[in-house]
């Protein structure tokens, strides 16, 4: 029987989600804060400290995602290892919320409207104007990978329900089969999708998942073990747990705050 550890983490604070800016950013490309940065590094000596040697690493296509990734990496010495982007990692697509402040969209919608597009499964925000500055849709970066017939190029705005559509394909063929040879991977990505993925590996319901904000920074650890038979998929032990409850307690209320502000 294999055992292998998947290190789900959301990126360190960035300049937006910074309490005294507390834009939304989906997939606007927003940097690191320096308070970020030492998050990312006190992720790396976490899994230092806890004997957790990446293998391989999976980020977005987001500087906040990469340079989170190479920080922690850097602090346990596995800069080497291979690292693989991939937008089905991106932060969910806030449609005409990306750019806006928090306080503003809940003054235009409302508190049970607002909360509903921030936290809930299947809503999605109203779709961002492809003439909007904070579009991507003519970046490089977003062409099928042909791994279903998504084309993010074309994406306006996502629910969760979406980002656990868009995981799916890619955790089977990327991830499974790692964890599957008992490797140790390191995801950093963004909140709504360490909550779709704690939503799928712990088989919480919609209204469960609603309920869950995500720390900034702080490593998130899943157990796996798999009988090493041909075909066979590998299973998770047990819910996650955070490498610091301490932080982790801090930042979920640091995102209550930035949501109530
Ligand atoms: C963003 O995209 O702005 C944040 O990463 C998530 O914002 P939220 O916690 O308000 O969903």
């Amino acid at each position: 029987m294999a055992l292998s550890t998947v290190v789900v983490m959301r990126h360190g604070e960035s300049t937006w989600t910074d309490a005294s800016v507390n834009r939304f950013a989906g997939w606007v490309d927003v940097p690191l804060t320096e308070r970020g940065r030492a998050q990312a590094a006190h992720a790396g000596a976490l899994l230092k400290s806890a004997g957790l040697r990446p293998d391989v690493c999976f980020t977005s296509l987001l500087r906040r995602s990469i340079v989170s990734a190479e920080i922690a990496l850097d602090a346990v010495d596995r800069l080497w290892v291979p690292a693989e982007r991939t937008w089905r990692l991106n932060e969910r697509h806030y449609g005409a919320f990306q750019g806006q402040t928090r306080p503003a969209m809940r003054e235009r919608y409302g508190e049970e409207l607002f909360s509903a597009y921030r936290r809930s499964f299947d809503v999605r925000p109203p779709e961002i104007d492809a003439a909007s500055p904070y579009f991507q849709g003519h970046d490089a970066r977003y062409c099928p990978d042909g791994l279903d017939g998504a084309d993010p190029s074309q994406i306006r705005t996502e629910s969760l329900a979406d980002v656990v559509a868009r995981l799916r394909p890619w955790w089977q063929a990327r991830v499974e089969p790692l964890v599957a040879e008992g490797k140790t991977a390191l995801i950093v990505t963004h909140g709504s999708v360490v909550r779709a993925i704690k939503k799928e590996l712990e088989g919480l319901s919609a209204n469960e998942i609603s309920q869950v904000n995500i720390p900034t920074g702080v490593p998130l650890t899943y157990e796996f073990e798999c009988s090493g038979r041909q075909g066979e998929r590998p299973r998770v032990i047990g819910a996650g747990s955070y490498l610091d409850p301490d932080a982790a307690r801090a930042g979920i209320a640091a995102v209550n705050q930035l949501g109530s502000a």
